[in-house]
């Protein structure tokens, strides 16, 4: 018999480039399929990006993920992964121990620096160039109840010492991501 195919259900909060990319790297793979994806704003692009490739793509209010409603719709499908990738809520806790080692983020930088509460988006490439690090890069990591504090699955780093200005920083890292974030998620679900 065929094995089932692993089940990934993204969560995030912007214009989804990097579920664009992870939903075509899967879309001709047998062994990964996105099954759903879900963000906290109704408008965000991410879940256009889904509906396109016609992926349940869902959007649940804030307190939706505080009062178990989307505890209990992750707990439905079950999946193998849940990928956040541009999410901008922290994960509640019921949903952090529901879910042990099948929770993965992507944060732009290289991690322990620049993390933490409000280390997101432009904030983090703004405090790199402010701080003039020669290097930034990615960190895909495990989710656990602080932020950005579980263990790194996976780093790749890049050279900013020519950035003059935190948007080409921002460019850079999101190349990274967009190159990186598939692969990584491919290599856990299959043990690599
Ligand atoms: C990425 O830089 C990600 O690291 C950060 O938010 C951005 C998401 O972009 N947390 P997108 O929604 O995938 O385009």
């Amino acid at each position: 018999m065929k094995p089932q195919p692993k089940s990934i259900v993204i969560l995030g909060s912007g214009g989804g480039s990097n579920a664009a990319a992870i939903i075509q790297k899967f879309e001709n793979l047998a062994d990964v399929k996105v099954v759903s994806v879900v963000s906290n704003i109704a408008s965000a692009g991410i879940l256009q990006k889904a509906a396109d490739k016609n992926i349940p793509a869902i959007h649940f209010s804030r307190g939706a993920f505080s009062d178990a409603t989307v505890l209990d719709y992750l707990k439905k499908i079950n999946p193998d992964l849940i990928v956040l990738a541009g999410f901008l809520l922290k994960i509640p806790e019921d949903i952090v121990k529901a879910f042990p080692q099948k929770i993965i983020n992507i944060h732009p930088a290289l991690l322990p620096k620049y993390g933490g509460t409000g280390m997101y988006g432009d904030n983090v490439h703004k405090a790199v160039l402010d701080n003039n690090e020669n290097f930034s890069g990615i960190t895909i990591h495990y989710v656990v109840e602080e932020f950005d504090s579980g263990k790194i699955i996976f780093q790749e780093k890049v050279d900013i010492s020519g950035c003059k200005d935190y948007s080409e920083i921002a460019k850079k890292v999101l190349a990274l991501e967009h190159e990186h974030f598939a692969k990584a998620i491919h290599n856990v679900l299959t043990n690599k």
